[in-house]
């Protein structure tokens, strides 16, 4: 039986385009479904000023393939020389939606983030003011805190005295991947939000590692044990208006994922929006994928949800594409290691 479900178009609260040939490649598997989304700032080297983000805001637009709509919502990335009267003029002026915090060395060049979190209370305090969201990276990078403890340390020990330090500061905590972040988000106030990947909903670490190791599956924040995965299908499908999706949808050349040292990420844009569709609908949860996809996610950033609509249709198991090309190389596309039934028509 053909069942589906038309919503409003949604948005991607997280989501990594590079720049130049990758850029080209990846944005129309984004733009084809998604409205908007909140850009990350991570490339080399970062986008630190307004001024940057202007550009590369234009160098997204340019590499817009013709008839398609997107919006993309610039973020700045937070490093301790960020000014805070141009973070101000960038927000005011509607360039950008977000400020990016990367703690130093947590992720995929995140070499320029935050050692000394006192040191961007400055920009912090005229965030809180002007009500401009705060997207955070949540792990701490204490060699000496275990790779899967880092989440739940960074809540104790970085994000609650900042939340306490800078009151008013409006916080996403983003890919949350544990019951503790989940817990954290639920007891807060109406200025924190968290967002959720697709990964982090369809797997656990046995995904990962048993049997042999599957690079495509490593991504940061590192997939945990199935009860934390389990605390956030639980979470994104109650209808809690504070989560949302937050792809994170990090392309790397094929290559550089399945070497000796893998880069972290999984790019999981072209299917994203079926694969959520199957985790909601296992739950039985069909009737809050709206909301978790589409509808929390402009009422945290205060925008409007988008006029237009999409319609998912359930059907016989579709095949998804094993690779894009990107410039002269391939860029491997998540396998959600389960049959999907749903597709965007
Ligand atoms: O897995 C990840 N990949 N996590 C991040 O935080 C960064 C991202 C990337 O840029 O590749
Ligand atoms: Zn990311």
């Amino acid at each position: 039986m053909t069942q589906s479900l038309t919503i409003r178009r949604p948005d991607d609260w997280h989501l990594h385009l590079r720049d130049g040939a990758m850029l080209k490649a990846v944005l129309p598997e984004t733009a084809r479904h998604f409205g908007r989304a909140i850009v990350m700032p991570n490339l080399v080297p970062p986008v630190v000023t307004g001024d940057d983000a202007s550009a590369y805001r234009a160098r997204i637009m340019a590499a817009l393939p013709q008839g398609m709509t997107f919006e993309p919502l610039m973020t700045l990335y937070l490093t301790e020389d960020t000014d805070p009267e141009d973070v101000r003029k960038a927000a005011e002026s509607g360039l950008v939606t977000a400020v990016k915090l990367y703690p130093a060395g947590a992720t995929t060049n995140s070499a320029s983030g935050v050692t000394d979190f006192d040191r961007v209370r400055c920009v912090l305090d005229t965030m809180a003011e002007i009500g401009l969201p705060l997207c955070v990276h949540g792990e701490v990078t204490d060699p000496e805190i275990d790779i899967f403890d880092r989440e739940a340390v960074f809540i104790e020990r970085v994000l609650d005295p900042i939340r306490t330090k800078t009151p008013g500061l409006r916080v996403v905590m983003e890919h949350i991947t544990t019951a503790q972040a989940a817990d954290y988000v639920r007891a807060g106030d109406a200025d924190l939000a968290a967002t959720i990947t697709v990964q982090h909903l369809m797997l656990d670490r046995n995904d990962m590692l048993v049997g042999g190791m599957r690079p495509h599956y490593y991504c940061l924040p590192i997939l945990k044990r199935r009860d934390h995965r389990d605390a956030l299908v639980s979470l994104a499908t109650s209808g809690f208006d504070r989560v949302f999706l937050g792809t994170d949808s990090a392309p790397h050349p094929t290559h550089r994922k399945e070497a000796e040292c893998c880069a972290a990420g999984a790019f999981t844009a072209p299917i994203a929006l079926a694969c959520i569709a199957e985790v909601f609908d296992e739950q039985d949860a069909l009737d809050t994928y709206e909301a978790f996809v589409s509808l929390n996610g402009p009422a945290f950033y205060r925008l409007p949800v988008s006029d237009e609509t999409l319609t998912l249709t359930k059907g016989a198991r579709v095949d998804i594409p094993k690779t894009i090309a990107a410039g002269g190389e391939t860029v491997t596309v998540f396998d959600p290691a389960r049959p999907i039934h749903w597709s965007v028509s």
